[in-house]
């Protein structure tokens, strides 16, 4: 169907971009594909719409007219223009290629109905999962497993927009597909709990992070960092032989033992030759700092091992919600975790799993933009964070990084995630981030999306386009459970003594 002709204000075509003057009664929006014929061959060469405006003929008198409050209602001097950049068109191979010849000014061009839409949005293959819906053309839009593991993604936009509701989605799908696809998710805020409920408890566990703490995989000289001494003092020499008795014994480093074994250190074996006091106050010293530690674990937990527990299961939640104010600590077990995952993946040729990451900003943080936690446990998270980064794909370990703010993450962070992206709504200051990344035609493209609604581009797409997606929940984040109002509407019930029935879904 002929929608209109291509148009030039000034005489000269270009193929790379075309303005379109629409016919009467037509129309076309952001997002919209639409295409040429081939000059050549007759295949649709495929444009994208960035931006719809009516075009009219400026009068002299016009002004005048409108301040007298007098308008002319002339509608058929208007036109309506739609500004194109092209994607290029299918070769035999289903590649897609650029178009290299000049169209004939005042072209026709068609509108891309889903016959052909459907060509670039339905990936080839089955392990696939669906996302949602092209809203111009009700298509469903469907992502690539292969290319999300490979390549990874980014789902990224401003608060309240969807990001955790459409990664979650993701989740549960592809964790439903054969193979189903397993997943480690460390959850800063507990908001994947609801796929316990959807999945099953036998195919989801959530585990507290200090339950896969390693004591043993401590270098000792973080316990001298974390109490602040320097290795020549006889205090850290005290604890070093009590660890190094430990370690003699296999023993794991708990409270109890690491206590025990410092009363077995004897001042002779260090050659301290001072006062028995002396060296007992230090002594006492060591066993205080023991005492608060907040690396050493107190009982004898068997820390659990993350790759054991993805062979039974399709989706592990490390849930680091609780302890607001441990970050150095959390960094700590997160590297250990994922350094462990990685590690697996690289030797077992058997072994896969997505790392997904809600708010990268915390475990990836951009250096100098936004900090947390201290310099060394930060900087050995992001070392691991990285090398799954750049080298996890191709090992069967593929990262998905969820964030609000895409300017608080690490940059090579995001660039290698940036392969596949689910953009939703974004504040200015991102959407230059991203831009930077995926150049100026994407970033326009996003505008103000409405809840729930997101730009898609990447390799998991059959094209190489950004597609417009209306996201089709799945499960719900925890958060969706209970709405702001709903708690008001607890505290007053509370207040005045009324009885309060368990806080429900109100959504
Ligand atoms: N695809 C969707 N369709 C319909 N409603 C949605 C969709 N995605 C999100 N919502 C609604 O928007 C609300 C916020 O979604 P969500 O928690 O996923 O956003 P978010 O971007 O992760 O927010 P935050 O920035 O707070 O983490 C949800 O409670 C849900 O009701
Ligand atoms: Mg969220």
């Amino acid at each position: 169907m002929t929608i209109g002709y291509t148009y030039s204000d000034t005489g000269e075509y270009r193929i790379d971009e075309i303005t379109v003057v629409l016919l009467r009664m037509h129309e076309l929006a952001r997002g919209d594909i639409v295409y040429v014929e081939h000059p050549k061959n007759g295949s649709p060469v495929v444009y994208q719409v960035t931006r719809v405006y009516p075009h009219k003929r400026v009068r002299v008198y016009e002004e005048s007219l409108l301040k007298d409050g007098r308008i002319i209602g002339d509608s058929d001097d208007a036109a309506i223009h739609a500004h194109a950049y092209q994607w290029g068109w299918m070769d035999e191979d289903s590649s897609l290629r650029p178009l290299r010849y000049p169209l004939q000014p005042n072209t026709a061009v068609f509108r891309a109905d889903r016959d052909v839409v459907s060509k670039f949005t339905k990936p080839s293959g089955e392990w696939k999962l669906l996302l949602g819906t092209d809203p111009s053309t009700d298509l469903d839009v469907e992502l690539g497993v292969y290319p999300l593991i490979r390549q990874s993604c980014l789902i990224c936009g401003a608060v309240g927009t969807g990001k955790t509701t459409t990664a979650i989605s993701m989740v549960a799908r592809a964790a439903g597909l054969n193979p189903p696809v397993r997943f480690f998710i460390v959850d800063k805020d507990g908001e994947y709990t609801s796929l316990v409920d959807r999945l099953g408890e036998e195919s989801v566990l959530k585990v507290p992070w200090k339950r896969f703490f390693q004591p043993s995989n401590i270098p000792w000289e973080d316990y001298l960092t974390e109490f602040g001494w320097q290795k020549t003092w006889w205090n850290a020499k005290i604890l070093v032989k009590g660890l190094k008795i430990l370690y003699a014994q296999a023993a794991t480093v708990t409270k109890e033992n690491l206590r025990r074994a410092v009363g077995y250190v004897g001042m002779d074996s260090l050659g301290f030759n001072k006062k028995a006091e002396e060296f007992e106050s230090y002594r006492q010293q060591v066993l205080n700092s023991v005492n608060g530690s907040k690396l050493i674990p107190d009982g004898d937990m068997e820390p659990l091992d993350p790759v054991e527990l993805l062979r039974s299961r399709r989706v592990v939640i490390m849930d680091v919600s609780s302890g607001r104010d441990t970050w150095a600590q959390k960094h700590l077990v997160i590297s250990q975790v994922l350094r462990r995952i990685f590690g697996e993946a690289l030797e077992n040729r058997r072994f896969g799993c997505i790392v997904v990451l809600e708010e990268a900003m915390y475990y990836a943080p951009q250096r100098g933009v936004f900090e947390i936690g201290e310099k060394d446990s930060r900087g050995k998270l992001l070392g691991v964070i990285k090398e799954i980064a750049t080298n996890g794909g191709r090992n069967g370990n593929g990262l998905w990084i969820v964030t609000q703010r895409l300017a608080t993450v690490e940059k090579t962070v995001v660039t290698q995630c940036a392969n596949n992206v689910i953009c939703h709504s974004l504040e200015d200051l991102d959407r230059q981030r991203l831009s930077e990344i995926l150049g100026e035609e994407f970033a326009r493209l996003i505008g103000d999306l409405p809840q729930g609604e997101a730009i898609v581009k990447g390799t998991a797409l059959r094209c190489r386009f950004p597609i417009w997606v209306k996201v089709l929940p799945e499960v719900y984040p925890a958060s969706s459970i209970t709405t702001p109002m709903s708690r008001f509407v607890f505290m007053e019930q509370a207040s005045r003594g009324i009885a309060v029935a368990p806080v429900q879904s109100d959504v």
